[in-house]
C-alpha cells in the first residue's frame, strides 16, 4: 500500500500519477495532436506573439505560441479573494519569474493553472485547450512542481519515477532512457534507491523537479523550484531552465530575486492577487526610481505602489 507524505494534496498527487484512482493519465503522452511539430512554423493564418491568441488553428486548439493563456482569473476562498482577476499569456521561449510576498496568490495561480483547483471565474488555456474542459490534455503539455513535496514517502525516488513514467505511457527502453535522462539533469543519482521520506528536503525537491520534466513538457509551472537546493544545486537548476528554455514556456514562482536576473525574461509581481508589473528585468528596474537591485524593486513595488488600471505609481 503506498503512503502519501504528510501534507501532499490528493489532487496534486494524482496528477503526478500517484493516486490510484489516476487511470484518467494513462497513456496520457499519446494524446495526438497538442504540439505543432518541432521546428514548424505555426499553421498558415496564426502569428507568432507573445502576447494573447488572435486566431484558433481549426482543430480546436488555440495558437500554441501562447501556451499558457490566463484570463480574468479569479478564486476565492470564502471572504478572501487569493486571485483578483488575473490575466497575462506566457509564449515559447519565455521564463516568466513569478514574484510576490507570502500569500499573494502565486500557489494558488500556479495550481489552478495545472488544473488542481477550480476558478472562481475566469479561465486558462495550456497549449490552447481549456484547462476545466480538458484536464487530461492539458497534463500531457504541462509539467508541474507544486510547492513543497507531494511524493509518497515509502516509495525510492526510482520506483516514483518508474511509476510517473509508466503512468504516462512510457515502456521499456523509452522509459529506461527517460528516467536516466531526468537523473542526471537533477544530479539524483546518489539518493535514487533511497525511500523519498528519508531524503533531505533538496534531494526530495529534485524528485520533484525530476517527474515534471520527465515527459519533456511544452510547458514548465514550478513552484519555487529551487527552494531548500544547496548554492550548487540552484546554479545546476537554473542552468537546466536555461537549457530548456529556447523550446518550452516556463514559469517559476521564487522569492530569489536574483533568480529573476539568472534565467527569466520576463517578470511579474503580484500581491493580494492582482498584477502590479509586468516587464522585462530591465523595465523592472527602471519601474521604480532609485532602485539598485531587484530586491529594491520588489520592496518598492509590493509595499508602496498602487494599482491604476495596470499602471503602477508609487504613492507618496
Ligand atoms: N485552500 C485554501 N483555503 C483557504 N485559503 C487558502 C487556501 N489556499 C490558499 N489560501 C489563501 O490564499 C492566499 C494565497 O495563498 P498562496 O499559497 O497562493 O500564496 P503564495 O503567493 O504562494 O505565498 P507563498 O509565497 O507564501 O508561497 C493566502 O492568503 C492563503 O492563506
Ligand atoms: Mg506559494
Amino acid at each position: 500500500m503506498i503512503k502519501p507524505c504528510q501534507g501532499a494534496n490528493d489532487r496534486e498527487k494524482a496528477a503526478l500519477g500517484l493516486d490510484s484512482g489516476a487511470g484518467g493519465f494513462l497513456n496520457c503522452r499519446g494524446v495526438s495532436g497538442l504540439t505543432a511539430p518541432q521546428g514548424e512554423s505555426p499553421p498558415k493564418g496564426l502569428t507568432k506573439m507573445t502576447g494573447q491568441t488572435e486566431d484558433r488553428a481549426g482543430d480546436g486548439r488555440m495558437n500554441v505560441s501562447g501556451l499558457l493563456e490566463v484570463h480574468n482569473l479569479t478564486k476565492k476562498f470564502g471572504p478572501l479573494t487569493a486571485v483578483d482577476d488575473l490575466s497575462f499569456s506566457v509564449a515559447q521561449g519565455e521564463v516568466v519569474g513569478f514574484l510576490g510576498p507570502n500569500g499573494a496568490g502565486k500557489s494558488t495561480t500556479m495550481r489552478m493553472i495545472a488544473g488542481f483547483l477550480a476558478p472562481t471565474a475566469g479561465r486558462v488555456r495550456v497549449c490552447g485547450h481549456d484547462v476545466v474542459e480538458k484536464p487530461i490534455e492539458i497534463k500531457t503539455c504541462i509539467g508541474y512542481l507544486p510547492e513543497g513535496a507531494p511524493l509518497y514517502g515509502d516509495m525510492t525516488a526510482k520506483a516514483l519515477l518508474n511509476f510517473v513514467a509508466e503512468i504516462r505511457g512510457f515502456r521499456g527502453a523509452e522509459r529506461r532512457r527517460r528516467i536516466d535522462d531526468v537523473v542526471a539533469k537533477v544530479n539524483l543519482e546518489e539518493a535514487l534507491y533511497q525511500p523519498i521520506e528519508t531524503l533531505s528536503k533538496g534531494f526530495k525537491r529534485r524528485v520533484g523537479l525530476a517527474q515534471a520534466i520527465l515527459h519533456d513538457p511544452e510547458l514548465l509551472v514550478l513552484d519555487e523550484p529551487t527552494d531548500g537546493l544547496d548554492p550548487n544545486q540552484k546554479h545546476e537548476v537554473r542552468e537546466l531552465l536555461r537549457s530548456m528554455a529556447s523550446d518550452k514556456a516556463i514559469i517559476i514562482s521564487t522569492h530569489i530575486l536574483e533568480e529573476v536576473d539568472a534565467v527569466c525574461t520576463r517578470a511579474m509581481i503580484i500581491a493580494r492577487g492582482r498584477l502590479l508589473i509586468d516587464g522585462t528585468p530591465e523595465d523592472l528596474r527602471a519601474s521604480a526610481k532609485g532602485a539598485e537591485s531587484l530586491d529594491d524593486v520588489f520592496r518598492a513595488i509590493t509595499t508602496r505602489a498602487v494599482v491604476d488600471e495596470g499602471r503602477v505609481e508609487k504613492s507618496a
